[in-house]
């Protein structure tokens, strides 16, 4: 494993390995044992897109692995000036240990990768977020004390974190219904790469166009803004478009009793959630963007240790 661009791309082996080197660093971390796994190395973090937790997460991980963080935004770069994909892959690559990046095209990222000898971590593309579902199932996994076998519903846009969940729960053998508007399916190439993943965990994934049947025994329940970055023109169409697929008690009402809910945040109260469920005794969220950090410490040891 070189980089992380998308969960389809790694082994399960590999995906059991960064979840159980998440465990050991976020125990360490709480009893206040150094992990200086990256000392002297530099992290660059380029921004094309906003973030609170990536930047925050990857920039205090990389500093509690004893390494240095370079924050970058795209705009004060010359890649937003014109500058190509392949200077900056060969630019960078002669200064830093590893490169993170945001940004809207996901094939600028697999170019980055592709020309950059250092370790690229996708940090969010307009098609997946790969660290986001990993600390997703880390999150479950510590509530739930298992992966294998439970199953998530996810409501709302078929995104690019319904994507990288996707990806995780078929290498987890964790089953996963999704629920969409029609026209807001999710990506069909990345649907068919996850049902292939899926074949080899015996993970079941479906997909409808109805809220209540994906609740139907869910263990958890997850949804994302129903708005990402990038679409903000289309709020006021998608707005009425999702209203049904809201995260409210009745819908919450159809999963499991102990079903706990997760999003990446940031969210919208009153959209795609309500405020007694993001908010509520079962909503878990902020353990989870939490984990955004000690996952990401896993995959930087691993890819850059
Ligand atoms: N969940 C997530 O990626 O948050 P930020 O946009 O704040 O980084
Ligand atoms: N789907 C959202 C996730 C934000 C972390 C977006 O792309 O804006």
């Amino acid at each position: 494993m070189k980089d992380l661009i998308s969960l389809h791309d790694i082994t399960t082996e590999e995906f059991e390995q960064i979840l159980s080197l998440t465990e050991k660093l976020k125990k360490e971390t709480k009893a206040g044992i150094p992990h200086h796994i990256l000392k002297g190395k530099t992290l660059a973090m380029v921004f094309a897109k906003s973030s609170t937790r990536t930047r925050v997460s990857f920039e205090v991980g990389m500093t509690q692995l004893g390494g240095y963080p370079l924050v970058l935004s795209s705009n004060d770069l010359q890649l937003g000036r014109g500058e190509s994909i392949y200077d900056t892959a060969k630019v960078l690559e002669r200064f830093v240990d590893g490169i993170m990046i945001r940004t809207f095209d996901h094939s600028d990222v697999v170019e980055l990768a592709e020309h950059a000898n250092v370790p690229v971590i996708n940090g969010l593309t307009d098609l997946l977020h790969p660290c986001q579902a990993l600390a997703d199932l880390f999150t479950v996994y510590e509530h739930k004390g298992t992966l294998a076998g439970l199953k998530l519903a996810y409501v709302g846009d078929g995104n690019n974190v319904c994507h990288s969940l996707l990806f995780a729960c078929a290498k987890a053998g964790m089953n996963m219904s999704v629920a969409t508007p029609k026209g807001y399916e999710c990506d069909q190439n990345i649907w068919e790469m996850a049902q292939s993943d899926a074949a080899k965990s015996g993970a079941i994934l479906t997909q409808s166009a109805d809220p209540i049947e994906a609740m139907s025994n869910a263990d958890v329940v997850c949804t994302d803004t129903w708005v990402s970055m990038g679409q903000e023109d289309e709020k006021e169409a998608r707005v009425k478009i999702f209203k049904d697929y809201q995260v409210n008690s009745t819908l919450f009402g159809k999963a499991k009793s102990d079903a706990i809910f997760i999003h990446c945040l940031p969210a919208y109260r009153g959209y795609e959630v309500t405020e007694d469920i993001i908010d509520g005794p079962r909503s878990v969220i902020f353990d989870e963007a939490e984990n955004r950090m000690h996952v990401q410490k896993a995959v930087m040891a691993l890819l850059m240790g």
